[in-house]
């Protein structure tokens, strides 16, 4: 197939697109940034929320995938209007989609559960957008509500994908986009404290990226031939880590014993998520790969070999009083 990546210069984007490749699609990716990462797929620099919208300027392609977003949960929270931002995107993608009669596959997230501890584990259909946690998840829900309305309205074919806490190659961009499992990996290296918010039992479904690229690349094929369409689907390991083992397990890998503070919860943040794979298993036959125990230890490996995209890391966001979410459950 010849495949439209949204977001290509990102973590997932060039991880796909690189996949993609591999399994003999022809790649295009679009993204407002370069890519630092690699040469090795074509895309055009191009700002998504454009008022004029996609725009033409793109080879014939079968299939889009859209990553392009502001993925980071806190930020949103202090610049709300990158929220609005991700829904225009969306809206943009979803008329390119329109017009030119294009399948979409779409990255939502855990984050449109919200943070309400109602269940052990996700199941698809227990999203619900009165549980709207923060910006980044209305997003997310205004995303998926227009795109199950382009379905109903204009027969939009769509595969939507709800990720958890992706991790691994091409991460490491610190000055760009601090993530957990980097973070700590850095903080560590220099010696220093980390800091877990929300609590020791704060727990999450970390999804090693090549678990979550094998989704989206089954998921792609599968829309692509009419065999898997309209779906939403969960896509993380399925099984819940606290941060503190994360951090043990980046600490094994390092050979340090980390120190670690603990603080309330970041406003906007989830504090409990266990995906529920089983949709993923059914309908394409997916399985994840790589649990915590391997997927760390290959993170860190990948962080060691590529420290320049680090190097102008210079420290942790500071929070201020009024960025801890105050208890509501
Ligand atoms: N990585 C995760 O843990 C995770 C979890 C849940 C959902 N997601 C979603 O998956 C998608 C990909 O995430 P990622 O981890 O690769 O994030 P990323 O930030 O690494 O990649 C997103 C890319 O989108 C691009 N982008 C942002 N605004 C743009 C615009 N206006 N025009 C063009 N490009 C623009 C950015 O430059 C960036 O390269 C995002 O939609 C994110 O919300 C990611």
């Amino acid at each position: 197939m010849r495949i439209l990546v949204t977001g290509s210069s990102g973590q997932i984007g060039t991880n796909l697109a690189l996949r993609l490749q591999r399994d003999g699609h022809e790649v295009f990716g679009v993204d407002k940034r370069l890519n630092t990462w690699t040469e090795e797929f074509r895309y055009l620099l191009q700002d998504l929320t454009a008022p004029g919208g996609v725009g033409d300027d793109y080879p014939p392609t079968d299939l889009v995938v859209h990553l392009a977003a502001h993925a980071k949960v806190h930020e949103l929270v202090r610049e709300p209007r990158r929220a609005l931002e991700n829904a225009i995107m969306t809206f943009n993608v979803l008329e390119y989609c329109r017009t030119n009669e294009l399948p979409l596959v779409f990255s939502s997230t855990r984050e449109v559960y919200g943070d309400v501890h109602r269940f052990e584990e996700y199941g698809e259909a227990t999203a619900d957008f009165a549980f709207t946690e923060s910006p980044y998840s209305a997003s997310k829900i205004a995303s998926e509500a227009l795109i199950y309305s382009y379905a109903r309205c204009y027969g939009l074919r769509y595969l939507v994908f709800r990720f958890s806490n992706v991790y691994g190659r091409y991460d490491n961009d610190l000055s760009r986009m601090v993530r957990v499992i980097p973070l700590f990996t850095q903080r560590l290296l220099r010696d220093e404290p980390i800091t877990v918010y929300g609590g020791g039992d704060k727990t999450l479904d970390f999804t090693y990226i090549d678990d979550c690229v094998d989704g989206l690349a089954r998921g792609a094929e599968a829309l692509g031939t009419d065999k898997v369409v309209n779906e939403t689907i969960n896509l993380a390991y399925g099984q819940g880590n606290t941060i503190v083992r994360a951090a043990e397990l980046i600490g094994a890998a390092l050979g340090v014993q980390p120190e670690i503070v603990f603080t309330p919860a970041l406003l906007g943040e989830v504090t409990h998520y266990v995906a529920d794979i089983r949709k993923a298993r059914d309908l394409l036959g997916w399985e994840p790969q790589v649990p915590l125990e391997e997927g760390i230890p290959r993170a860190v490996a990948w962080f060691r070999e590529h420290p320049e995209h680090a190097a102008d890391f210079v420290g942790d966001w500071v929070p201020q009083e009024a960025d801890f979410k105050v208890a509501t459950h």
